[in-house]
């Protein structure tokens, strides 16, 4: 039997959040009184299954245009796509096919409302930008806005309307394939480049031709899937859902995101997809949010599976109940709404409510009043991949690495004698272009060896040797990966180059489709034969620099000792090899800071600098008894925020303006920061606070301010930062968003290990 959908526990805690309060605004910038009123006029006009229609989204599996299928679930879904009774469709490609596919469903279904295509254009459409964790790490919410927008541009292009992206699931576990997709570990941080992506996709305008509805995804709590494994349940506090989960989907709410989607895991219980509190108490009630809501693929069936519905008809009464507008891919609004509306369990105001808000999102695009808008082959022909666009890729590229660790060994000369470029990753063109690589051609990203043979001057030896693969068979999005375990057949060849070299570049870490969705690991370190081949060739050569390509955070420690420098290079897209030769030459002084702690071993998963002091936090006179591991520090191998330069950094001691800030009040937080090296670079100077006594436990701290500072050798410049109680605020014991008086700390420096400090007490 169907139970009743809806926990009281999200509901107990949401009474009084001040987020509630301030919430016109996404409703008021989405509504538009013309719009509305066109919207009466056509539901007025649309029957009942023609509504539902628009609710049902489905993939494309095979060409709309060509001969009509034979296999009788295709015809089923091509009939029902002529007939209107499809919103939406995504996986359909190309100005040509959208074109054609969109005049079918406009031509022949009664009243010719439009499809809306959507699409997963997660870090570029033909040109790819690193993936979504890397581009954190530049913390450059200027470029990030710019990889969406060129994203959009190109998507549109190609006739899309609409990106499923960005996800702004915080993670702080790297078993986690999906980590790679998101911003990290951190809200503040998430939630800043939450609002940069949404307005880099959806740009000026929503009507604009070059922009794509974003979607803030997935909703909620996904990032916290327990052991790291994907799809799993989800577990966690009323605290952690308010203060670490939501955060960045209010800004991305606020920021005017024009659709969300649900998520596949339960959270205490009960589904995401089934969640009436957060769907539409949450992000509809409290927030304002009037987008839709689309389901994650197949969600709604997997209510059945979940164990909340008995059957696809309950599954469909509960998802819709609970507010999820759309149906991708599970039918189950498409077989059973209509009868729910006839037997009296959906209201019909319901309906015309989720109706409403997919044709918002169609008026809002302009696609009402011209369908094929988007579909124009001759920019599709311009925009894709096009010089201006690949400039950009590089330049996000490179500011994403991260100078992890450099005894000396970095920036290479030019003119250096011989270079040995080695691994898995040294020579391939496909891994750098990640997981979820939209319509990029595989094979297509600059290898790490290209960038550095373009880079170097014509007497410079550079030596290659894969020494291992690091896959065998076929490696995509939907297959397992086969390991090699076995083959060390260039292993040879790879001491042999090593040798003969000045320096060797080690190009290891993970093949692109080891992380991303379903590609949970229980062990994040150097897959295959890798670290071998590493020990391998440190035999004949110790300066080595090992260049990390990977999704995720790995455990790198052995190797970390080893090398005499560390560059974290992430899966960096189409300009891989030319961003990480710009660093390695120093034609680039890197910048970039980790966006997630890197651990140094799996067993600290979920690692997270944010984490709270717990009632035993040092060792009480040398005895056993306090919070740790006895065969670990519990300090991450790189903490958070961590990130070298060529040049070197210094910062005087935080002066405040006051020590006494009233809850009105503003907080000036002053500092120098000194360029100490001999070349020019840019540091992110970070902001930390620690509230040191509040209703409930508070994190050891918290990242409040961030700003990336370019400073020529042996330049000084004042920085300023400022705090008032709303940065102070946090969801407390009496279940509200609140500043609470008390004394607090903040720290300064470039990473979240920051030490230079000062108190202050708010009022
Ligand atoms: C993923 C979503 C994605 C959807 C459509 C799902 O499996 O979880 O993030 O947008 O597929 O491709």
């Amino acid at each position: 039997m169907l139970k009743t959908p809806l926990s009281g526990l999200a509901k107990l805690l949401l009474c009084c959040s001040p987020w509630f309060l301030n919430v016109a605004s996404a409703a008021e910038t989405l509504s538009n009184p013309t719009i509305e009123n066109r919207i009466d006029d056509l539901l007025a006009k649309m029957t009942l299954e023609e509504k539902i229609g628009q609710l049902n989204q489905y993939s494309s599996s095979y060409d709309l245009t060509g001969p009509k299928p034979e296999d009788g679930r295709e015809l089923a879904r091509y009939e029902d796509v002529v007939n209107g009774r499809v919103g939406s469709m995504l996986n359909v490609l190309g100005a040509e096919a959208t074109l054609a596919t969109q005049k079918l469903v406009v031509e022949n279904s009664r009243l010719g409302i439009p499809l809306i295509f959507g699409y997963d254009v997660i870090h570029g459409y033909k040109t790819i930008f690193p993936v979504p964790l890397a581009e954190a790490a530049s913390w450059d919410l200027e470029a990030i806005e710019k990889s969406a927008r060129i994203s959009a541009t190109e998507a549109a292009a190609a006739g899309l309307h609409w990106t499923f992206a960005p996800m702004v699931d915080v993670s702080r576990d790297s078993r986690w394939g999906r980590i790679m997709e998101g911003a990290g570990e951190d809200p503040y941080l998430g939630s800043r480049i939450a609002v940069a992506r949404v307005h880099g996709f959806q740009g000026g305008s929503l009507a604009d031709v070059d922009s794509l509805a974003a979607c803030a995804k997935h909703f909620a709590g996904y990032g916290f899937s327990e052991a790291g494994r994907d799809y799993n349940i989800a577990d966690f506090s009323e605290s952690t859902l308010h203060n670490i989960v939501l955060p960045p989907f209010k800004a991305a709410t606020d920021a005017g995101v024009a659709t969300f989607m649900n998520a596949f895991n339960e959270i205490g219980g009960e589904p995401a997809t089934a969640s009436h509190e957060l769907q539409t108490v949450i992000l509809k009630d409290h927030w304002g949010f009037d987008g839709f809501i689309v389901s994650d693929w197949g969600s709604i069936g997997e209510l059945v599976p979940h164990g909340v519905a008995a059957d696809e008809n309950e599954a469909a009464l509960v998802a819709f109940l609970a507010g999820n507008d759309m149906d991708m891919e599970s039918s189950a609004y498409r077989h059973h709404l209509a009868k729910l509306v006839e037997q009296g369990r959906v209201p019909m105001e319901r309906i015309d409510d989720a109706t409403r808000r997919v044709l918002r999102i169609k008026f809002q695009l302009g696609i009402m009043d011209n369908p094929y808008l988007y579909s124009d082959v001759l920019r599709e022909k311009q925009a894709l991949l096009n010089e201006e666009h690949l400039a950009a890729a590089r330049d996000i590229a490179r500011k994403s690495i991260v100078l992890m660790k450099n005894e000396g060994a970095l920036p290479l000369e030019k003119n250096t004698g011989s270079i040995a470029v080695i691994g898995p990753f040294a020579a391939d063109k496909d891994s750098p272009l990640g997981s979820w690589r939209a319509q990029a051609e595989d094979n297509s990203a600059v290898s790490l060896l290209e960038g550095i043979q373009a880079a170097v001057g014509p007497g410079v030896e550079v030596l290659y040797a894969q020494g291992a693969a690091l896959a065998t068979g076929e490696r995509n999005f939907t297959t397992e990966l086969t390991l090699n375990d076995s083959d060390r057949s260039g292993f040879d060849a790879a001491v042999q180059a090593a040798g003969k070299a000045d320096v060797v570049i080690l190009a290891i870490g993970e093949d692109a489709y080891q992380s991303g969705e379903a590609r949970s690991q229980v062990d994040v370190g150097f897959k295959g034969l890798q670290e071998e081949l590493l020990q391998a060739v440190l035999k004949v050569n110790r300066n080595l620099v090992v260049v990390l390509m990977n999704g995720r955070p790995m455990t790198i420690a052995q190797a970390d000792e080893s090398a005499a420098a560390v560059v974290e290079a992430w899966q960096l897209g189409s300009q891989s090899g030319h961003a990480i030769a710009d660093v390695l030459f120093g034609d680039y002084n890197p910048s970039g800071k980790l966006p997630v702690s890197f651990p140094r071993h799996v067993g600290q998963e979920p690692l997270y600098y944010n984490y709270k002091n717990t009632g035993r936090p040092t060792s009480p006179g040398g005895m056993v008894f306090w919070s740790h591991y006895t065969d670990s520090p519990n300090t991450p191998l790189y903490p958070f925020g961590h990130g070298l330069s060529y040049t070197t950094f210094g910062y005087s001691d935080p002066v405040l303006n006051t020590t006494e800030l009233a809850m009105d009040g503003t907080l000036t937080v002053t500092f120098t920061l000194s360029n100490t090296g001999e070349r020019a670079g840019t540091e992110i100077v970070q902001l930390y606070v620690r509230d040191l006594v509040g209703s409930n436990t508070r994190p050891v701290r918290e990242l409040k301010g961030f700003e990336r500072i370019s400073l020529a050798a042996g330049e000084s410049r004042v920085v300023n930062f400022e705090l008032t109680s709303a940065d102070l605020a946090f969801y407390s014991a009496r279940r509200q968003w609140e500043a609470e008086p008390g004394d607090f700390e903040l720290f300064v420096g470039g990473s979240s290990a920051a030490t230079q400090s000062a108190r202050f007490t708010l009022k």
